[in-house]
């Protein structure tokens, strides 16, 4: 059984489908890491990514592969695990620039579909139930308000010891990144018809795990 969460940034894809993937025994795909992993190799490259054929190009010569530890993905560009150095506001950003080309999307979507072939997964991203997984058996849509997935963000980088903008920040950097998501012309994010609407504002993380698993079955 393959389980399709999508929504924006913040909604808290990330910890919820891997939850739901341990307790389903399927293997957890976040596939916003590997938009991350390219983004991450676009600014090392130093190059402008409005310039399409250069960023083509550079992300022709990035191999993005994935590999599990544990429960943890590790994203691994040409050799390196670069987990460590994919979750800043820099490579948010540039992640959100770089997906926005049609190339980019079609050599992770192509990996992805392969990985979902392979295994039953819980995916997450912005376009698995629209573009990489349409036959999905759960499609969901999670989503929170813009200044609740703010203070996540805030927690999240607050309980790693790392510095974090304020929270006004956060929120104009998350609307920014909804906004692009949301507008581009390559499979924009947007919820599938037959995905069911999880707003997660005012629910624990337990209530949406337990709303997931209802819907496949358990
Ligand atoms: O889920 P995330 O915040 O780690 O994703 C980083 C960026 O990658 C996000 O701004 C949009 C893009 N993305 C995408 O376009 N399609 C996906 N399936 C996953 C992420």
């Amino acid at each position: 059984m393959n389980i399709a969460i999508d929504g924006p940034a913040g909604a808290g894809k990330s910890t919820i489908a891997k939850l739901v993937a341990k307790e389903l025994g399927n293997i957890y795909v976040d596939t916003g890491a590997m938009y991350r992993a390219i983004g991450l190799h676009v600014l090392r490259s130093g190059i402008d990514p409005d310039d399409t054929k250069l960023l083509e190009a550079a992300a022709d010569k990035a191999d993005v592969t994935i590999r599990h530890i544990g429960d943890e993905q590790h994203v691994i560009l040409n050799g390196e695990d670069v987990n460590g150095f994919i979750r800043n506001e820099k490579v948010s950003q540039m992640a959100s620039i770089v997906s926005a080309n049609g190339f980019i999307r079609r050599k992770l979507v192509r990996l992805q579909q392969a990985m979902a072939k392979e295994t039953a997964v819980v995916m997450d991203g912005r376009d698995i139930g629209t573009v990489v997984l349409p036959d999905a058996d759960v499609k969901v849509y999670l989503t929170a308000s813009s200044r609740v997935r703010a203070e996540r963000r805030m927690k999240d980088y607050l309980g790693k010891g790392q510095e974090s903008p304020s929270l006004e920040e956060l929120i104009r950097e998350i609307e920014e990144r909804d906004e692009r998501d949301m507008t581009r012309e390559e499979s924009p994010l947007r919820q599938a018809e037959d995905a069911v609407l999880i707003d997660s504002s005012d629910m624990t993380i337990d209530e949406v795990v337990g709303a997931i698993l209802k819907l496949a079955g358990r």
